[in-house]
């Protein structure tokens, strides 16, 4: 069965107390649930995963290669900030879908460079949780060929 692996950074274990006004009210357990009932409905399985830590991140990527065919990453901050999380995506060749709950080309100027977009195959940002579903649907299509990219 195919397998991917949904990977959230920092401060991401806060959702649901944090700022809630730019990042909503579902916490990250609400938003694993979703991904499962997600996963389930188009016959996949999907690992789930936080860290704070880049390196932990980057570990985490390394590791997906041994048992997923993709990534959905909401790599938080680190999205502006992390070469180290850019080549990691690069050295495995997993195919990731950069994700965002905020949309970050609305918000402050520093969070309009990501360094995650140049090496995934695409970005959903601005759609709170539900963007998780769809970054799913994204790469799933991706995967067994039936999305556009
Ligand atoms: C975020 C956007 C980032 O700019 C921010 O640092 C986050 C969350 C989002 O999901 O909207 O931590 O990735």
């Amino acid at each position: 069965m195919m397998s991917i692996l949904i990977l959230n950074g920092p401060n991401l274990n806060l959702l649901g107390t944090r700022q809630p006004e730019v990042y909503g009210h579902a916490t990250l357990a609400d938003i694993e649930a979703m991904c499962r009932e997600k996963a389930a409905t188009l016959g996949i399985e999907a690992g789930f995963a936080q860290s704070n830590s880049e390196g932990r991140l980057v570990d985490l990527i390394h590791e997906a290669r041994e048992r997923h065919s993709g990534v959905v990453l909401n790599a938080g901050a680190y999205t502006h900030t992390s070469v180290a999380l850019m080549d990691a995506i690069t050295a495995t060749q997993l195919p990731v879908v950069e994700l965002h709950l905020s949309n970050i080309h609305a918000r402050e100027e520093f969070r309009r460079h990501s360094y995650i977009a140049p090496v995934a195959i695409g970005q959903i940002c601005g759609f709170g949780a539900a963007g998780y579903g769809l970054a799913i649907e994204a790469l799933v299509g991706h995967l067994d060929g039936s999305g556009t990219t």
